[in-house]
Protein backbone atom coordinates (compact mmCIF):
# COMPACT_ATOMS: atom_id res chain seq x y z
CA UNK A 1 0.00 0.00 0.00
CA UNK A 2 1.64 3.09 -0.95
CA UNK A 3 1.03 6.41 0.57
CA UNK A 4 -0.35 9.40 -1.86
CA UNK A 5 0.11 12.95 -1.91
CA UNK A 6 -2.05 14.52 -5.25
CA UNK A 7 -1.42 17.82 -6.56
CA UNK A 8 -4.32 19.37 -8.13
CA UNK A 9 -4.93 22.71 -9.87
CA UNK A 10 -8.39 22.16 -11.59
CA UNK A 11 -10.97 19.72 -12.46
CA UNK A 12 -9.61 16.89 -10.92
CA UNK A 13 -10.52 14.37 -13.55
CA UNK A 14 -7.23 12.53 -13.23
CA UNK A 15 -7.32 12.50 -9.38
CA UNK A 16 -10.94 10.88 -9.77
CA UNK A 17 -9.68 7.75 -11.95
CA UNK A 18 -7.10 7.14 -8.49
CA UNK A 19 -9.56 7.61 -6.13
CA UNK A 20 -11.99 5.14 -8.47
CA UNK A 21 -9.02 2.60 -8.63
CA UNK A 22 -8.44 2.64 -4.89
CA UNK A 23 -11.86 2.44 -4.51
CA UNK A 24 -12.30 -0.92 -6.49
CA UNK A 25 -8.89 -2.32 -4.93
CA UNK A 26 -7.49 -2.10 -8.67
CA UNK A 27 -4.37 -0.27 -6.98
CA UNK A 28 -2.92 -0.85 -3.89
CA UNK A 29 -2.78 2.80 -2.64
CA UNK A 30 -4.31 5.26 0.02
CA UNK A 31 -4.63 9.35 -0.80
CA UNK A 32 -3.48 10.90 2.18
CA UNK A 33 -4.03 14.12 1.12
CA UNK A 34 -5.07 16.22 -1.76
CA UNK A 35 -3.15 19.77 -1.42
CA UNK A 36 -3.95 22.26 -4.39
CA UNK A 37 -2.72 25.95 -5.12
CA UNK A 38 -6.17 27.00 -6.50
CA UNK A 39 -9.17 27.13 -3.45
CA UNK A 40 -11.56 27.16 -6.23
CA UNK A 41 -10.42 23.61 -7.98
CA UNK A 42 -13.09 21.36 -8.02
CA UNK A 43 -10.75 18.63 -7.35
CA UNK A 44 -11.22 19.84 -4.12
CA UNK A 45 -14.65 18.56 -3.52
CA UNK A 46 -14.17 15.45 -5.37
CA UNK A 47 -11.59 14.69 -2.50
CA UNK A 48 -14.04 15.60 0.38
CA UNK A 49 -16.61 14.23 -0.82
CA UNK A 50 -13.97 10.91 -0.63
CA UNK A 51 -13.23 11.80 3.07
CA UNK A 52 -9.99 12.62 2.12
CA UNK A 53 -8.06 15.68 3.58
CA UNK A 54 -7.22 18.70 1.55
CA UNK A 55 -4.73 21.41 2.41
CA UNK A 56 -4.85 24.70 0.06
CA UNK A 57 -1.48 26.15 -0.23
CA UNK A 58 -1.77 29.30 -2.13
CA UNK A 59 1.02 30.60 -4.00
CA UNK A 60 0.56 34.48 -3.69
CA UNK A 61 2.32 34.89 -0.86
CA UNK A 62 5.72 33.12 -1.08
CA UNK A 63 8.59 35.30 -2.13
CA UNK A 64 9.83 32.26 -4.33
CA UNK A 65 9.71 28.90 -6.26
CA UNK A 66 11.62 27.58 -3.43
CA UNK A 67 9.72 28.77 -0.23
CA UNK A 68 6.25 27.58 -1.50
CA UNK A 69 8.07 24.15 -2.29
CA UNK A 70 9.59 24.24 1.50
CA UNK A 71 5.86 24.67 2.65
CA UNK A 72 4.85 21.35 0.15
CA UNK A 73 7.89 19.41 1.56
CA UNK A 74 6.48 19.51 5.36
CA UNK A 75 2.94 19.63 4.81
CA UNK A 76 3.49 16.00 2.41
CA UNK A 77 6.07 14.55 5.36
CA UNK A 78 3.77 15.78 8.26
CA UNK A 79 0.74 13.44 6.21
CA UNK A 80 3.07 10.97 5.59
CA UNK A 81 3.28 10.10 1.85
CA UNK A 82 5.79 8.17 0.02
CA UNK A 83 4.47 9.17 -3.65
CA UNK A 84 4.00 12.82 -4.85
CA UNK A 85 1.27 12.96 -7.75
CA UNK A 86 1.07 15.62 -9.82
CA UNK A 87 -2.48 15.69 -11.52
CA UNK A 88 -3.00 18.50 -13.19
CA UNK A 89 -1.07 20.46 -10.88
CA UNK A 90 -0.06 23.70 -12.65
CA UNK A 91 3.20 24.90 -10.90
CA UNK A 92 6.58 23.94 -11.44
CA UNK A 93 8.73 22.25 -8.93
CA UNK A 94 11.54 24.17 -7.74
CA UNK A 95 14.99 21.83 -6.69
CA UNK A 96 13.25 21.50 -2.97
CA UNK A 97 10.81 19.62 -3.94
CA UNK A 98 12.80 17.39 -6.33
CA UNK A 99 15.27 16.78 -3.96
CA UNK A 100 13.14 15.71 -1.17
CA UNK A 101 11.06 13.18 -2.92
CA UNK A 102 14.09 11.53 -5.74
CA UNK A 103 12.24 9.87 -8.14
CA UNK A 104 9.20 10.08 -5.95
CA UNK A 105 7.46 12.26 -7.74
CA UNK A 106 5.09 11.63 -10.85
CA UNK A 107 3.24 13.93 -13.59
CA UNK A 108 0.84 13.31 -16.26
CA UNK A 109 1.73 14.79 -19.58
CA UNK A 110 -1.19 15.54 -22.25
CA UNK A 111 0.67 15.01 -25.02
CA UNK A 112 3.75 12.02 -26.14
CA UNK A 113 6.78 14.04 -24.96
CA UNK A 114 9.27 14.91 -25.70
CA UNK A 115 6.82 16.14 -28.49
CA UNK A 116 4.63 19.30 -26.88
CA UNK A 117 5.91 19.85 -23.28
CA UNK A 118 4.36 23.13 -21.25
CA UNK A 119 0.90 23.89 -21.72
CA UNK A 120 -2.10 24.25 -24.11
CA UNK A 121 -0.37 20.94 -25.87
CA UNK A 122 -3.80 19.13 -27.37
CA UNK A 123 -3.76 23.01 -29.46
CA UNK A 124 -0.28 22.89 -30.68
CA UNK A 125 -0.33 18.90 -31.26
CA UNK A 126 -3.30 19.94 -33.75
CA UNK A 127 -1.53 23.02 -34.75
CA UNK A 128 1.52 21.46 -36.08
CA UNK A 129 -0.29 18.91 -37.81
CA UNK A 130 0.48 15.63 -36.10
CA UNK A 131 -1.30 12.28 -36.91
CA UNK A 132 -1.31 10.28 -33.43
CA UNK A 133 -0.66 12.69 -29.99
CA UNK A 134 -1.19 10.65 -26.49
CA UNK A 135 -0.42 11.27 -23.05
CA UNK A 136 2.91 10.83 -20.95
CA UNK A 137 3.46 9.79 -17.63
CA UNK A 138 6.83 10.51 -16.07
CA UNK A 139 9.02 10.84 -12.74
CA UNK A 140 9.67 14.87 -12.27
CA UNK A 141 13.33 16.03 -12.55
CA UNK A 142 14.30 19.64 -12.68
CA UNK A 143 13.15 20.45 -15.80
CA UNK A 144 9.66 21.35 -17.55
CA UNK A 145 8.54 17.56 -18.43
CA UNK A 146 11.74 16.14 -19.09
CA UNK A 147 12.03 13.47 -16.53
CA UNK A 148 12.30 9.98 -17.27
CA UNK A 149 9.06 8.63 -19.16
CA UNK A 150 7.21 5.27 -17.18
CA UNK A 151 3.98 4.94 -19.36
CA UNK A 152 2.48 6.08 -22.67
CA UNK A 153 -0.45 6.39 -24.52
CA UNK A 154 -1.23 6.70 -28.25
CA UNK A 155 -4.07 8.31 -29.57
CA UNK A 156 -5.66 9.36 -33.45
CA UNK A 157 -5.57 12.98 -34.38
CA UNK A 158 -8.49 12.93 -36.27
CA UNK A 159 -9.26 15.54 -39.55
CA UNK A 160 -12.49 16.60 -37.86
CA UNK A 161 -10.71 16.83 -34.05
CA UNK A 162 -11.05 20.26 -32.14
CA UNK A 163 -8.78 20.88 -29.08
CA UNK A 164 -11.68 19.97 -27.30
CA UNK A 165 -12.33 16.19 -28.80
CA UNK A 166 -8.96 15.70 -28.68
CA UNK A 167 -8.57 16.55 -24.94
CA UNK A 168 -11.14 14.16 -24.23
CA UNK A 169 -9.56 11.44 -26.19
CA UNK A 170 -6.46 11.52 -24.23
CA UNK A 171 -8.06 12.70 -21.19
CA UNK A 172 -9.51 8.85 -21.62
CA UNK A 173 -6.12 7.27 -22.15
CA UNK A 174 -4.62 9.36 -18.70
CA UNK A 175 -7.19 7.83 -16.79
CA UNK A 176 -6.45 4.36 -17.81
CA UNK A 177 -2.70 4.85 -17.12
CA UNK A 178 -1.96 6.75 -14.47
CA UNK A 179 -3.41 4.49 -12.14
CA UNK A 180 -1.19 1.76 -14.00
CA UNK A 181 1.99 3.72 -13.03
CA UNK A 182 0.91 4.11 -9.36
CA UNK A 183 0.14 0.52 -9.06
CA UNK A 184 3.61 -0.63 -10.57
CA UNK A 185 5.48 1.79 -8.37
CA UNK A 186 3.38 0.61 -5.39
CA UNK A 187 4.42 -3.20 -6.19
CA UNK A 188 7.95 -1.89 -6.25
CA UNK A 189 8.09 -2.63 -10.13
CA UNK A 190 9.90 0.23 -11.57
CA UNK A 191 13.40 0.62 -12.13
CA UNK A 192 15.16 3.84 -13.50
CA UNK A 193 18.77 3.66 -15.36
CA UNK A 194 19.18 7.18 -16.42
CA UNK A 195 16.40 8.07 -18.39
CA UNK A 196 14.70 4.67 -19.16
CA UNK A 197 12.45 3.02 -16.51
CA UNK A 198 12.15 -0.62 -16.83
CA UNK A 199 9.10 -2.55 -15.49
CA UNK A 200 10.03 -5.82 -13.47
CA UNK A 201 8.51 -9.10 -14.49
CA UNK A 202 7.62 -7.48 -18.04
CA UNK A 203 9.06 -9.45 -20.95
CA UNK A 204 13.16 -8.09 -21.34
CA UNK A 205 13.23 -7.81 -17.71
CA UNK A 206 16.81 -5.74 -16.24
CA UNK A 207 18.75 -8.58 -14.30
CA UNK A 208 21.20 -6.72 -13.28
CA UNK A 209 22.97 -5.61 -9.74
CA UNK A 210 21.56 -1.75 -8.51
CA UNK A 211 21.02 -0.40 -5.52
CA UNK A 212 17.90 -0.65 -4.13
CA UNK A 213 16.61 2.63 -2.68
CA UNK A 214 13.31 1.88 -1.11
CA UNK A 215 10.70 -0.76 -2.08
CA UNK A 216 8.85 1.00 -4.54
CA UNK A 217 11.83 2.42 -7.27
CA UNK A 218 15.37 0.93 -8.05
CA UNK A 219 17.43 3.83 -9.21
CA UNK A 220 20.56 2.28 -10.87
CA UNK A 221 23.56 5.65 -9.95
CA UNK A 222 25.92 5.99 -13.15
CA UNK A 223 25.89 5.47 -17.37
CA UNK A 224 24.97 1.91 -17.34
CA UNK A 225 24.09 -0.71 -14.65
C1 LIG B 1 -4.76 16.83 -17.65
O1 LIG B 1 -5.01 16.74 -19.02
C2 LIG B 1 -3.27 16.76 -17.37
O2 LIG B 1 -2.60 15.91 -18.23
C3 LIG B 1 -2.88 18.19 -17.61
O3 LIG B 1 -3.91 18.95 -17.03
C4 LIG B 1 -5.14 18.22 -17.11
C5 LIG B 1 -5.74 18.15 -15.74
O4 LIG B 1 -7.02 17.60 -15.81
N1 LIG B 1 -1.62 18.47 -17.01
C6 LIG B 1 -0.75 19.32 -17.52
O5 LIG B 1 -0.95 19.92 -18.56
C7 LIG B 1 0.53 19.47 -16.72
N2 LIG B 1 1.47 20.23 -17.45
P1 LIG B 1 -7.76 17.09 -14.49
O6 LIG B 1 -7.67 18.24 -13.47
O7 LIG B 1 -9.17 16.87 -14.95
O8 LIG B 1 -7.07 15.86 -14.02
Amino acid sequence: MVRLGVLVSGHGTNLQSIIDAIESRRISAEIRVVVSNNPGAYALERARRHGIPVEVVEGGSYASREEYDRVLVELLRRYGVELVVLAGFMRILSRVMISAFPMRIMNIHPALLPSFPGLDVQKKALEYGVKFSGCTVHFVDEGVDTGPIIIQAVVPVRDDDTVESLRQRILKEEHRIYPQAIQLFAEGRLVVKGRRVFVKGDAGDVACGGVLENPSVTVFDGEDG
